[in-house]
């Protein structure tokens, strides 16, 4: 077992990517060899000031091991530092078909009614995906519900190569989505993922939000006038409903249907503060170390470096595997 994800550095990590994704990635450093990175490649899709995209990338880094990521387990590195990632891209563009590329829901979304003027890299953005998971033969990759597409294309696109080149140089990979947090949605609505481009920051809880905009955000979180039912299937049709009891259920370390035996028939009146404790409460400690860290450029950036010196040892192979294979090299 070998586990890799990714996140942007883009703004503040949210609920929604640690528990979509983060928890997991902190869980699994127990159980196989784990990498994880900075998709700092993947940020140069959309403009950015340059100043601001370095600050991101330490501030993420920060946060990452604010949460539980371990350096000394886990191998954390940004993708800038590994030209792996750039060049087996480059191979893995002769692979992926533009008709894969066209139906992938980010694009159409991101892109919106403005495609001619999106860039390149937007469009090619799941091919430097599949590279960043192919180069380390991972056999897991933990993420949230929105990547699967994504993933899907990656599987893809390491069969066709395995497949036109007749080697089995690349481990297809699985995706590992737990079904409980897989989609953890905007406390505005309960129809839309929780997500760092939502223009409404009273939308998404961030990591480093101090206590009383916490409190404030649950207190001001969309709900409906109804009680909570005795078992979580009660909650069908209540988006929102649904959505503050699995956050609850996920921090409290317990199920949906436990939550809803404890607030059986009470409002949103009792069930919100109760969440906005617990939310400080798991919330306050990781945001503590996250504070003390964030401004240590000298230490996050010997993480970085350190992370890709391993992660090129690693990808070097792979790399070299692939340029063999399609002629480039022997
Ligand atoms: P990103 O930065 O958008 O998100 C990081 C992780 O958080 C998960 N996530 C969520 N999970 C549940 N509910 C939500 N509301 C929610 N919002 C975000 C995401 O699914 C993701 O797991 N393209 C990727 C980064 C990437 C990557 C990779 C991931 C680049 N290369 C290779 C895996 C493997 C992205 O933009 O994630």
């Amino acid at each position: 077992m070998r586990v890799l994800s990714g996140i942007q550095p883009t703004g503040n990590l949210h609920l929604g990517n640690y528990l979509g994704a983060i928890r997991n990635w902190v869980r699994m450093q127990d159980e196989a060899p784990c990498f994880f990175f900075l998709a700092d490649m993947h940020s140069i899709s959309e403009h950015i000031d340059p100043a601001q995209r370095l600050t991101n990338v330490r501030e993420m880094t920060a946060a990452l091991v604010a949460c539980g990521l371990d350096p000394e387990r886990s191998v954390i590195f940004n993708q800038a530092r590994v030209p792996a990632h750039a060049e087996l891209q480059w191979l893995l563009n002769g692979i992926a078909r533009m008709g894969w590329l066209n139906r992938m829901t980010q694009w159409k979304d991101k892109a919106g009614k403005n495609r001619e003027g999106a860039s390149v890299a937007l469009f090619t953005y799941p091919v430097l995906q599949a590279a960043d998971v192919l180069l380390y033969q991972p056999t897991h990759v933990p993420v949230g519900e929105d990547q699967k597409q994504h993933l899907e294309l990656t599987r893809d696109v390491a069969i066709k190569f395995n497949t036109d080149f007749g080697v089995d140089l690349f481990t297809v990979p699985d995706p590992y989505i737990p079904k409980e947090t897989a989609r953890i949605m905007s406390l505005r609505d309960g129809t839309a993922k929780m997500s760092k481009s939502d223009p409404s920051d009273m939308s998404r809880i961030n990591l480093a939000d101090d206590d009383d905009t916490l409190s404030q955000k649950i207190r001001k979180a969309k709900t409906d006038p109804e009680p909570l039912p005795g078992e979580a299937a009660g909650l069908e049709g209540r988006p929102e409903a649904q959505n503050l009891v699995g956050i609850y259920a996920a921090l409290a370390g317990t199920t949906p249907d436990a939550v809803c035996a404890q607030f059986a028939g009470q409002g949103f009146g009792t069930f919100k503060p109760a969440m906005a404790e617990l939310v400080v409460a798991k919330l306050a400690p990781i945001r503590e170390r996250y504070v003390a860290l964030k401004d240590d450029q000298g230490a996050l950036d010997a993480i970085l470096i350190e992370g890709a010196r391993k992660a090129a040892e690693v990808a070097h192979p792979t790399l070299l595997g692939a340029y063999e294979a399609m002629g480039l090299m022997r």
